[in-house]
């Protein structure tokens, strides 16, 4: 059977179904294909973010931080919680739900905005010129075909443009091969029927972190191995020492410059070989889930030669409107350059949409918030000090700790600060870094203000609620100019 669209979307995560509804919104037939299949083998909607990552992770970083909070922290409040207890499966069919409600709410907009979405698996065909001078023109019709899921029937999808928004999958380690039993990537590490004692993680970036958290909140003993010697090397520097020594604090022995060599899992334990600068060690753990990083979902998605450019790594080349080497076919999100986030998926499907309706709209790549929601949370937008430094940008810095707001010593969140880097000739914000509690809300007061090219005297001359988190914001704006009211500052 053959049909007729204006756009059809490959892939239903973030980046995809967002596109999906903007060109429906704005006219354009539209059908969107995905092939995620859940545990009972139900097709769902909202790609890795909804159904094995942003979502669900942060549903069991929440209970699993009200765990740990009963467990403690409560106790300074004085309330006190003597009989606490663990339903783990609970906590589980919680996220469950959550996903669930999510996947749903995207199920309907999709029918309240008339977008088809086939359930299978898409591959792009002949997107080869005939002949080394022929170039395909944008109107020509592109194909799709798609094998559906359950029932294996061959559709083609005849149509104007294609959105190539297939997203990512965890990359596999041969030296600890995944078995989803004891040794797991980050989806199976958001099902675990039990804690584990002991628990190994490969990788101390944003999963590693995240989820040893999770683990390390409901009981097990973590342990993260970290192949380079910088903590978080993309994060400020400050932020990224301040809060590797919390996280130490917090009982996740991270090993920094520690190599695996091997891991195999054997009679329901994994064990791990690693080297580190005391030389060659062997471990053994209940779980090891391997969290290295990320690739894209471009093999196979052509069903003959094609003219696509892509890097080594699968990335899909794009220019800055996501318009890949073909004309008609674009690439977003997870498949293409920039940090693999929903938010800047998202933001490049509605970029493209507008796009192919004749419209306009841009993605800032400079101003990406990143968050990482561990506790207290990180989160940052714009330039690093160590990037000014190597620039030779030159800048000035203010720094606001927490534990001098008077909100967060009344809510006990008094860990980390806000700090600010501006031009220091222009005085523009060119970054904003925070480690403390709400960082993940905070940031986007930053965002806001570096869109509009704000001054940190433009936000120290903003008047803000009290008592509010917020207001470190602008007290590391006053410090700016060594004008913090609420700490010392040495001029
Ligand atoms: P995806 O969400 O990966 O969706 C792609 C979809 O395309 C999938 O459904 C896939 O099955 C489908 N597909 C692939 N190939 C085909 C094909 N040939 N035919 C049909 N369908 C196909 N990001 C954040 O911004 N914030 C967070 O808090 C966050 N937390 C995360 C936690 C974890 C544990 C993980 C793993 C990731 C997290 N991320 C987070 C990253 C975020 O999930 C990704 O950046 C985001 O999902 C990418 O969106 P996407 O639409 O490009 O791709
Ligand atoms: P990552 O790139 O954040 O971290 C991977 C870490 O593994 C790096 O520190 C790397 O040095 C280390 N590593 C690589 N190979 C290793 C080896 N052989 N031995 C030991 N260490 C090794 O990737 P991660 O954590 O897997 O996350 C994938 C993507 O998902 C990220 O790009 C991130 O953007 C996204 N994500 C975002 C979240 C958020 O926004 N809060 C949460 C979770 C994931």
């Amino acid at each position: 059977m053959k049909k007729n669209y204006d756009v059809v979307v490959i892939g239903a995560g973030p980046a995809g179904y967002v596109a999906a509804i903007r060109c429906a919104q704005l006219g354009l037939k539209t059908a969107c294909i995905d092939n995620w299949l859940d545990e009972n083998n139900n097709p769902k909607l909202g790609g890795t973010c909804l159904n094995a990552g942003c979502i669900p992770s942060k549903a069991l970083l929440e209970s699993s931080e009200l765990y740990k909070q009963s467990e403690s922290s409560l106790a300074q409040h004085g309330i006190l919680t003597d009989s606490v207890s663990l339903n783990l499966k609970q906590m589980m069919e919680r996220k469950d739900n959550v996903v669930n409600t999510l996947t749903l709410g995207i199920e309907s907009l999709f029918k309240s905005n008339k977008i088809d979405w086939i359930q299978g698996n898409a591959t792009i065909e002949n997107s080869k010129s005939e002949s080394p001078g022929h170039k395909k023109n944008h109107d020509e019709f592109k194909k799709v075909v798609v094998i559906q899921l359950h029932n294996k029937d061959i559709q083609q999808l005849n149509t104007n443009n294609i959105i190539i928004a297939t997203g990512s999958s965890p990359v596999n380690l041969s030296i600890a091969p995944i078995d989803d039993e004891c040794i797991v990537d980050s989806t199976g590490a958001l099902a675990f029927d039990k804690v584990p004692k002991k628990l190994g993680i490969i990788g101390s970036g944003v999963i590693g972190l995240e989820l040893g958290s999770v683990w390390k909140r409901l009981g097990a003993e973590v342990k993260i191995f970290e192949a380079q010697d910088t903590f978080l090397p993309f994060a400020d520097e400050f932020i990224a020492k301040e809060s590797f020594k919390l996280f130490i604090n917090q009982g996740l022995d991270i090993k920094l410059n520690a190599r695996l060599l091997k891991a195999k899992a054997k009679n329901n334990a994994v064990h791990v070989k690693f080297t580190d600068s005391d030389g060659e060690h062997h471990e053994v753990f209940d779980k090891l889930i391997i969290a290295v990083g990320r690739h894209p979902n471009s093999e196979g998605l052509f069903n003959d030669e094609t003219d696509l450019v892509m890097d080594e790594g699968g990335l899909i080349h794009v220019n800055d409107k996501c318009e890949t080497s073909l004309p008609g076919i674009y690439a977003i999100g997870d498949t293409v350059r920039g940090p693999m986030l929903a938010h800047k998926g998202s933001e490049e499907g509605l970029m493209v949409a507008e796009h192919i309706a004749g419209n306009y709209r841009s993605v800032n790549y400079e101003l990406i918030p990143s968050v990482i929601y561990t506790h207290p949370e990180l989160a940052w937008v714009g330039k690093s000090e160590q990037t000014l430094k190597a620039s030779g940008i030159e800048y000035n810095v203010g720094t606001f700790p927490f534990s001098a707001s008077g909100r967060a010593q009344a809510v006990n969140e008094t860990k980390g600060f806000v700090k600010i880097v501006s031009d220091s000739k222009t005085d523009k914000i060119l970054g904003v870094h925070i480690l403390g509690s709400h960082a993940s809300e905070l940031i986007a007061q930053a965002v806001i203000a570096m869109e509009f090219g704000a001054s940190s005297e433009d936000i120290a001359l903003t008047m803000f609620a009290h008592p509010t988190f917020s207001e470190a914001f602008h007290e590391a704006s006053l410090a700016v100019s060594g004008n913090a009211l609420h700490i010392t500052q040495r001029n």
